[in-house]
């Protein structure tokens, strides 16, 4: 039977797929140890089949000192003893399959843990060793060689990219010192990698998120960073595209996807990355960092698909991750942008209006062509934890000097019943990390019997979206409306109406509503911040 456009080739799923992103640690806790697992997650397998979604993207679960967070992987072959064991992945993975979720698991090919077995074995082999080749080490500046080999920025910003070992080398780490970056130009880092991928895809792994995916090439010279030298000493550089197109051929062996972090201001370069031997998808970052502006929103739509066109690549469409402050508190704020060195303690939300946004947003993102990445919590519409600075565990907060309130507040443990302690997340332990009180109405159990719910709205969207042959991969057409409203079509029939203005907008005659992100004025226009699925 001809594959139909209702029933897009199974191959191609990753094109129109809703994604969910699970932070382990705070997901669900299996244990009750106050640290969410493996257990959990798959205890909660029917949730996220109920949810609608098509994969789950793991952020790291391998064997780590968290020292930021599992991306400062010390064994990609092992599972950190606390979310579980490698028999129990897995069970996830073929469990999670058989509810018809796949797995995204994330390699952190930048950089590894100081704890890793090649870094250890690079410390005790000394200056001049082939196990420092592995990495970048180099003799100081200065005298006595006591000043950093060079000037980098680091991706941490305020501290150093460099540290000192006893011996008097330094190493590079575009990260925190606990993450040593890996030199790219040595072969055995390559076949490692693409031996880890292997391991996984023989189990059942249908893609790979490929974390910092524009930092693993370094000019090998190491100069000194000069702004807006081109090209860049270790940002996008050309090597890169060799790296990616050997990884896709082992990909393609096992029908597997990749999606790379790629947060890159020029969208020419950025599709460079999704040419059709190279990775699927790359998140898109500059529909995150926008203000909710309709301007802004649809500039930011319109380039997103001109520049993955020609490449034949899906846009993805995100919103928040386990990086980023929260979608309804980020809406909330006088800023509605994302920008990392903006991120201050104290500032002013509106809640119940970046909630009304986020809802308004989540039936955007879930109309646009492409694929949509979801974070766990987003569903429930979480916002933002205000955690006790001594509970910060986050290295970018301390890194910043304590002026950045660090990524955790959107790493608080998932609330899952509204009566129970810890909101039944771990009834009876304490999570690795506060969850803010009054975060019962936020709760699983209760958003499940709320019409009127965060969670209603993306279980109701979700579905619509698989049962709906012009969501997902495929054309849009914008409508002629006013400047503040984005209004387009989807396949034959389908509009998506936004409002982002004061004024309340007259739906089109004859337009049966399938869903509303809120409810419509007494006279049935869209008020702002309101976003509706229209059948015309
Ligand atoms: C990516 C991850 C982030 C991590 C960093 C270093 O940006 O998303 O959480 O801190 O890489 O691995």
């Amino acid at each position: 039977m001809e594959a139909s456009l209702k029933e897009p080739s199974d191959d191609d799923w990753w094109r129109s797929a809703a994604i969910y992103q699970i932070y382990v640690r705070s997901f669900a806790d299996g244990d009750g140890d106050g640290t969410g697992d493996l257990a959990g997650v798959r205890a909660r397998l029917p949730y996220l089949a109920e949810l609608g979604v098509d994969a789950l993207w793991f952020t790291p679960w391998y064997l780590s000192p968290f020292a930021d967070g599992g991306y400062d992987v010390a064994d990609y072959r092992s599972i950190d003893p606390a979310f579980g064991t490698l028999v129990e992945a897995e069970k996830l993975i073929s469990e999670a399959s058989e509810v018809g979720i796949r797995t995204i698991i994330d390699i952190v090919p930048n950089h590894v843990s100081d704890q890793h077995p090649w870094f250890r074995a690079a410390l005790t082999a000394g200056p001049g060793s082939p196990e420092r080749e592995l990495f970048h080490f180099r003799p100081g500046r200065g005298e006595h060689g006591e000043l950093p080999p060079n000037d980098w920025p680091s991706e941490f910003p305020g501290a150093p990219s460099w540290t000192r070992v006893p011996d008097g080398e330094w190493y590079l780490h575009l990260f925190t010192p606990e993450q040593p970056d890996l030199n790219w130009a040595h072969p055995e880092v390559r076949r490692e990698h693409e031996d880890v991928l292997r391991f996984w895809f023989e189990r059942g792994v249908a893609g790979v998120r490929i974390d910092s995916a524009a930092l693993l090439a370094k000019d090998p010279r190491l100069p000194d960073f000069v702004e807006g030298h081109d090209p860049h000493p270790f940002v996008d550089r050309d090597d890169l595209h060799d790296i990616y197109r050997s990884w896709r051929a082992v990909s393609d062996e096992y029908g597997a996807i990749f999606v790379g972090e790629v947060w890159l201001p020029d969208a020419e370069r950025f599709a460079r990355y999704l040419r059709p031997d190279e990775l699927h998808t790359a998140f898109n970052f500059d529909f995150l960092s926008r203000r909710w502006d309709a301007g802004e929103l649809r500039r930011s739509i319109d380039a997103t698909l001109t520049d993955h066109a020609p490449v034949g690549a899906p846009a993805t469409w995100v919103l928040c991750n386990h990086d980023v402050t929260r979608t309804v508190t980020r809406y909330g704020r006088g800023d509605t942008g994302f920008a990392f060195a903006a991120k201050r303690f104290g500032t002013p939300t509106d809640i119940a209006l970046g909630t009304r946004r986020a809802r308004a947003a989540a039936l955007l993102t879930l109309a646009l062509p492409g694929a949509v990445y979801l974070y766990q919590g987003e569903e429930l519409g979480l916002p933002e934890a205000e955690l006790p600075v001594d509970r910060i565990q986050d290295p970018m907060h301390f890194r910043s000097g304590g002026v950045d309130p660090g990524r955790d507040g959107c790493r608080a443990p998932l609330p899952w019943v509204a009566a129970a302690p810890n909101y039944g997340f771990c009834p009876r332990a304490e999570p690795w990390l506060p969850q803010p009180d009054g975060w019962a109405p936020y709760a699983a159990d209760v958003q499940a019997a709320d019409p009127g719910s965060m969670l209603t709205l993306y279980r109701r969207a979700l579905a619509l979206r698989r049962m709906e042959p012009g969501l997902g991969d495929g054309p849009m057409t914008w409508l002629d409306a006013p400047a503040a409203v984005l209004a387009f079509t989807r396949g034959d029939g389908l509009a998506c109406l936004v409002n982002l203005g004061d004024a309340a907008f007259e739906l089109p005659a004859s337009a049966e509503v399938l869903l509303e992100s809120g409810p419509l004025d007494d006279t049935g226009r869209l008020p702002q911040d309101t976003a509706v699925w229209l059948r015309i």
